[in-house]
C-alpha cells in the first residue's frame, strides 16, 4: 500500500466497533488499538493497525509522541447563525422568569429573529465565522447548521445562504438544516405559515440545495403534531430527510410522530418518559441529548441512562445557540453528558462521534476504519478518556481535518 502520511507513536487508536449508530450497550464497545499507526491517503483513512503490522510506503511519516488519537468529534445540532444577544433573557431567568414564559410573551427566540431579520447576510457571516471556529477549536470536524431565526421565506433563504458560505471558510464541513422554529404569533396567521412552509420554502430548499433535511420545533409555545405531519410530508416530498426538536418541555407526541415519519434524529428529550423511551429503542432513530440546556435552562436531563439501557442510539450536540445553550464546545457537550445524562466515558465517546455522525445520516465520518474521512484529533494525553473527563480546558493537541492538519 502507498500512503501520502502515516501517522505513528499512537498510544491509543479509539473508535467505536461496527458501523452506523451503535444502539444500547454498544455505544460501550470501544475498539482500542495499542502502540498504533494510521495511514492516510487522498484524505481518507487508508489503514489501521498496530504499528508493527504496517508494512507498505508513506511518503510521510509524522510521529505523534506517545498520544492517544481519536476521530474528530461531529456536533450535530447547532444553531450557529443568529444576530443579537439574549443577555436580558439571562438576567431575567436568574430572577425567576421562565424560558417559556419569555417566549409567550413575544420575547426569547422571536426577539433574536427580529434582531436576525434586520442583519444581512455579511453581518450574520461574520457573526457565524468566530462560533464555528470555537467549535472546530473545541474538536468538532463536521458541525450541523440550522437556520431558524429568519422566519419569513426571504429571511430563512438568507440564514441558509450564510450556511453555505460558512463551508469553504471553515475547514470543518457543514451540514446545512432548515429548521421551521416558531410559528407567528397571531393564531390566525399559522396555516397561512405552514402554507408557505410546505409549498414554498421546502421545495425552493431542495431545489437550491440549501439543506440535507427539515427540523420542526414540535411544543406547546411552538409547532402542533398536526402542522408537523404537513411539514414532514412536503420534506418527504422534496426529498429531505426529517428530524425534531420534541420534548424539550413536554411531550405532546413529537417522538412518536417523528419516530413514525422516519426522522434521522429526535433532539432534546428533556420532557420524554417511558413510551418516548420505548418509541425510540425499536426505532433507527438517534436521540440527541445536549446537555448544555440542561445547564443553562436548569431543565432536567435527557434520559440517556434509560435509552441506552433499552437500547437505542445515543447522540449528544451543543444546541448551541443564545438562548437555550451558548456552549461553544463541542468536546464539552460530550464531558457534560457524562456528568448530567448519566452516560459512561465510553457511551459520551460513541454519542459525540460514531452516533453524532449517524444522527446526520453520514456514515463517512465519526469512525477511524479504511474508507472514512481522516478527521482525526491528536490529544494532549495517552488515554482517550481525557476527552470526555476534562472540564474548562482543552485535552486536545491537534486537529486533522480530511487528513489534512488544522492550524489554528
Ligand atoms: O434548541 N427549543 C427551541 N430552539 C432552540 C432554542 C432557541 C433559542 O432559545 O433561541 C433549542 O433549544
Ligand atoms: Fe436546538
Amino acid at each position: 500500500m502507498i500512503a501520502d502520511l502515516l501517522l505513528t507513536d499512537i498510544a491509543q487508536l479509539v473508535s467505536t466497533a461496527g458501523i452506523g449508530a451503535a444502539h444500547g450497550g454498544a455505544m460501550r464497545d470501544l475498539v482500542i488499538i495499542p502502540e498504533a499507526a494510521v495511514a492516510i491517503a487522498g484524505g481518507q483513512v487508508a489503514w489501521v493497525g498496530p504499528r508493527g503490522n504496517w508494512h507498505g510506503t508513506a511518503a510521510s511519516e509524522l510521529s505523534l509522541g506517545g498520544r492517544a488519537v481519536v476521530p474528530g468529534l461531529v456536533d450535530p445540532h447547532t444553531h450557529a447563525v443568529w444576530a443579537g444577544d439574549r443577555l436580558a433573557d439571562f438576567d431575567a431567568r436568574s430572577r425567576g422568569e421562565s424560558y417559556e414564559a419569555i417566549l409567550a410573551a413575544g420575547g426569547g427566540i422571536r426577539s433574536t429573529i427580529t434582531a436576525t431579520a434586520s442583519a444581512s447576510h455579511d453581518d450574520l457571516l461574520a457573526l457565524a465565522l468566530p462560533r464555528i471556529a470555537q467549535l472546530v477549536q473545541s474538536g468538532a470536524t463536521t458541525i450541523e447548521v440550522k437556520s431558524g431565526y429568519g422566519q419569513s421565506m426571504a429571511a430563512e433563504l438568507t440564514s441558509l445562504q450564510v450556511i453555505a458560505s460558512l463551508g469553504p471558510l471553515t475547514p470543518a464541513s457543514i451540514e446545512p438544516t432548515l429548521l421551521i422554529h416558531v410559528p407567528p404569533a397571531a393564531v390566525n396567521e399559522r396555516a397561512d405559515y405552514i402554507a408557505m412552509v410546505t409549498r414554498e420554502l421546502i421545495p425552493a430548499v431542495a431545489e437550491r440545495g440549501l439543506a440535507s433535511a427539515i427540523d420542526i420545533f414540535i411544543e406547546r409555545e411552538a409547532f402542533t403534531l398536526a402542522e408537523a405531519t404537513e411539514v414532514f410530508t412536503a420534506a418527504r416530498s422534496s426529498m429531505l430527510r426529517v428530524k425534531a426538536h420534541v420534548d424539550q418541555f413536554h411531550a405532546i407526541g413529537g417522538v412518536e410522530l417523528a419516530v413514525s415519519c422516519g426522522a434521522l434524529s429526535v433532539d432534546h428529550l428533556e420532557a420524554s418518559g417511558v413510551p418516548q423511551v420505548t418509541a425510540l429503542a425499536k426505532s433507527r432513530t438517534v436521540a440527541v441529548v445536549l446537555p448544555g440546556v440542561t445547564l443553562h435552562l436548569g431543565l432536567p436531563a435527557a434520559p440517556a441512562r434509560a435509552l441506552i439501557d433499552a437500547g437505542a442510539a445515543v447522540a449528544v450536540g451543543t444546541d448551541l445557540n443564545p438562548g437555550s445553550s451558548p456552549l461553544f464546545s463541542t468536546r464539552e457537550a460530550m464531558a457534560l453528558a457524562v456528568r448530567l445524562n448519566r452516560l459512561s466515558p465510553a457511551e459520551a465517546f460513541t454519542a459525540g462521534t460514531a452516533n453524532a455522525a449517524a444522527a446526520l445520516g453520514r456514515g463517512d465520518i465519526g469512525r477511524i476504519r479504511p474508507g472514512t474521512r481522516a478527521d482525526l484529533l491528536v490529544l494532549d494525553s495517552a488515554d482517550w478518556r481525557d476527552l470526555p473527563y476534562t472540564l474548562g480546558a482543552s485535552p486536545i493537541a491537534r486537529r486533522f481535518i480530511a487528513g489534512h492538519e488544522v492550524l489554528l
